[in-house]
């Protein structure tokens, strides 16, 4: 069987870890597959700062000239950010490439006209990675749950928040010594503002709102306050008061079932609660359904390899697909509930 030729878009902390993952697993990967898969090639902004055990023949700064050269079967995005990230899928999709990508800001921005794209080729296109990091949770909404009604998606969807705040409570560190340990261990994103000001999680609970009640809503919609503005004495106040202070997303379908409302803030969260007991990097979710009642989904949420993980189970579904003449899943909006400005805080 030939190849399936894979092309990385970025090559840091995530990109890395998926050349890694395609090299020490090749051999499983391509019996899951059914065929091998060959990385194409890796582009990058700064060649000088690809990490070491990558064949620099293979790495290229013309990332167009990679997607476009017409043999890629399946273009990996790990860049972030919106553009060239954008422009860079859509020319993937013209040329016949499936897409997995880990871009939450791209999703929540434009996700309705990558899916338009996507579909308009026969493409597919997966983005398990971009929310929660490791832990299946797209996939389960959009599939398992699919003869279930979703009413609400609650939980920590950013581990660089989750870490400052739990570093602060737990070791009285400051709010910047903390940010740079996240960074230093991969958590953040390229600018940490992203992470305190709430638009990461932001984001991602404009993904989930979208699978989870099959409508469309964008980052815009989603009200956002972050944690730059929580203080050690706040965090120290909840504690007297038993609570813990958490950066929540939450997804919700009103009461009458018309609209639906997702928004981000700090919450003060009872330490018996499961969700105060999350720590470091770790994201957990709780999805509640009609006849499902309420889910738990848990685990690493952030982080090279936990973030790899995700994609190369996309990247194995694409290419299975690929060969079985299969499509991933396209946008489930079709209820198109209205998102009103703001639930309940
Ligand atoms: N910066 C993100 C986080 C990475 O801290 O959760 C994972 O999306």
């Amino acid at each position: 069987t030939r190849p399936l030729k894979v092309a990385l878009l970025g090559c840091g902390v995530v990109g890395s870890q998926v050349v890694r993952l395609m090299t020490t697993h090749a051999d499983d990967l391509a019996a899951r597959i059914g065929a091998p898969l060959e990385l194409a090639g890796v582009a990058v902004r700064r060649p000088d700062r690809v990490r070491d055990g990558i064949d620099p023949s293979l790495v290229t700064t013309d990332a167009e000239g990679l997607v476009t050269r017409g043999d890629i079967d399946v273009v990996v995005e790990v860049i972030g950010g919106v553009e060239p990230a954008r422009t860079l899928i859509g020319r993937a999709f013209e040329h016949g490439a499936g897409v997995v990508t880990a871009n939450k800001a791209l999703l929540a921005q434009d996700g309705p006209a990558l899916h338009a794209a996507a579909a308009e080729h026969g493409a597919d296109l997966y983005y398990e990675a971009a929310v929660a990091g490791a832990i299946p949770l797209l996939r389960p909404l959009r599939e398992s749950l699919a003869g279930d009604k979703v009413n609400r998606v609650l939980g920590i969807v950013n581990g660089t928040t989750n870490f400052i705040l739990d570093r602060m409570e737990s070791t009285g560190a400051g709010y910047g010594e903390a940010l740079d340990e996240a960074t230093a261990l991969g958590y953040a994103e390229a600018d940490p503002t992203a992470d305190v000001e709430g638009f990461d999680a932001a984001a991602k609970a404009a993904i989930l709102a979208g699978i989870a009640f099959h409508t469309r809503v964008r980052l815009d919609d989603v009200h956002r306050e972050g944690i730059a503005e929580v203080t050690a004495a706040d965090i120290a106040s909840a504690r007297r008061m038993g609570c813990t202070v958490k950066l929540l997303a939450i997804c919700e379908r009103a009461e009458d079932g018309r609209s639906v409302t997702a928004r981000v803030h700090p919450a003060m969260i009872p330490l018996s609660h499961p969700l105060a007991s999350v720590k470091g990097a770790y994201n957990a979710v709780f999805v509640e359904a009609d006849s499902a009642g309420r889910l738990m989904f848990y685990g690493p949420g952030a982080g090279g390899a936990p973030t790899a993980s995700a994609v190369l189970g996309d990247l194995v579904a694409v290419c299975r697909n690929k060969l079985g003449g299969g499509r991933g899943p396209g946008e489930s909006a079709y209820s198109r509930l209205p998102v009103s400005p703001m639930g309940e805080v």
